[in-house]
């Protein structure tokens, strides 16, 4: 623990210079490839903070944790809840979690109540995914597939499909194309949607093309970033959701040798018969996270000794 000094977070991918992530993806594919040796977290205790729903990145680096030999304590609630009987602020509720634990993974849904809460914290935090902005690690697990996949990140043809002014995961990708430009990025997004212009920033804009609708024509990477639960936000007719979908249709116009990957979860964002064709990769990303996620997780615990 390091309650005698500031710890250091990961928040955003952007603090990432190019050679920590490559070092992360490195460390990730030397880990899949000999496995590990389960004593690399042995006596280090992980908190798990997640005020917001989760099931790959919470379950994932509760496994993470584990196989690397440490352990995790999970919370889930706060007191903040004004109706509880004894409120308390997500600030104090996190220094007191953060003193019994070596490091925090957490997420919540308003990026200023996560940088408040690591602020408070006395143990270093990985951001989980905060907001619609920030989602560090899927950033790196996302790499690492597209590297295993392609051997190279950068000079590839790369879409975006779906709502893409609300999604983290997006964002994170595209901030590291600062450092592996893409020869494309193809953002497809409803009207009202698209990515907002600040997070292009690091694109050239003669790279950059948008549609509102999918095409799949050329992409190396088609990545599906989702849309709204049409049960909470019926915002979007069945029609017009059905112009961001994959179907086995889009599958014939994607290059033989492109991918098609998600963050996940899935609502109906991919047809379910899509699953079956290998160009379908999203479990495969989703599986190959775990090595992600255990690279991650030592890259901070390293980190934090120096
Ligand atoms: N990709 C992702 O963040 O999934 P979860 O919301 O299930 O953690």
């Amino acid at each position: 623990m390091s309650a005698d000094r500031t710890p250091r977070h990961l928040f955003s991918i952007a603090e990432l210079r190019k050679e920590e992530i490559e070092a992360i993806l490195d460390r990730a594919a030397l880990l899949r490839r000999d496995g590990v040796n389960g004593s690399e977290l042995a006596g280090r205790v992980v908190g798990l903070c997640f005020f917001q729903e989760s099931t790959r990145t919470r379950v994932g680096f509760d496994a993470a944790v584990k196989r690397l030999g440490g352990s995790t304590v999970i919370v889930t609630e706060t007191r903040e809840v004004r109706r509880a009987p004894s409120p308390e602020s997500l600030e104090d509720t996190i220094r007191a979690v953060s003193g019994y634990c070596d490091m925090l993974v957490m997420r919540h849904a308003e990026t200023p109540a996560l940088q408040a809460a690591m602020r408070a914290s006395v143990a270093p935090v990985l951001n989980a995914g905060s907001g619609c902005e920030h989602h560090p690690t899927q950033a790196l697990l996302d790499l690492f597939h597209i590297k295993n996949r392609f051997g190279r990140l950068e000079g590839l043809r790369i879409g975006l499909v779906g709502d893409l002014c609300t999604s983290r995961a997006a964002r994170s990708l595209i901030q590291t194309m600062r450092h592996w430009p893409p020869s494309e990025l193809r953002l497809m997004a409803p009207p009202g949607r698209e990515m907002i212009d600040e997070a292009l920033s690091c694109v050239a804009k003669s790279a950059v093309s948008v549609y509102p609708e999918l095409i799949a024509e050329d992409l190396d990477v088609l990545y599906v970033a989702g849309m709204p639960n049409p049960a909470r936000e019926p915002c979007f007719s069945v029609e017009l959701r059905k112009r961001f979908t994959v179907y086995q249709n889009t599958l014939k116009t994607l290059p033989g040798h492109g991918i098609i990957m998600c963050p996940l979860p899935r609502i109906d964002e991919i047809a379910v018969d899509v699953d079956q064709s290998p160009r379908a990769t999203y479990f495969e990303q989703s599986d190959n996270a775990l090595w992600a996620r255990m690279a991650a997780l030592l890259f901070q615990s390293d980190r934090c000794k120096q």
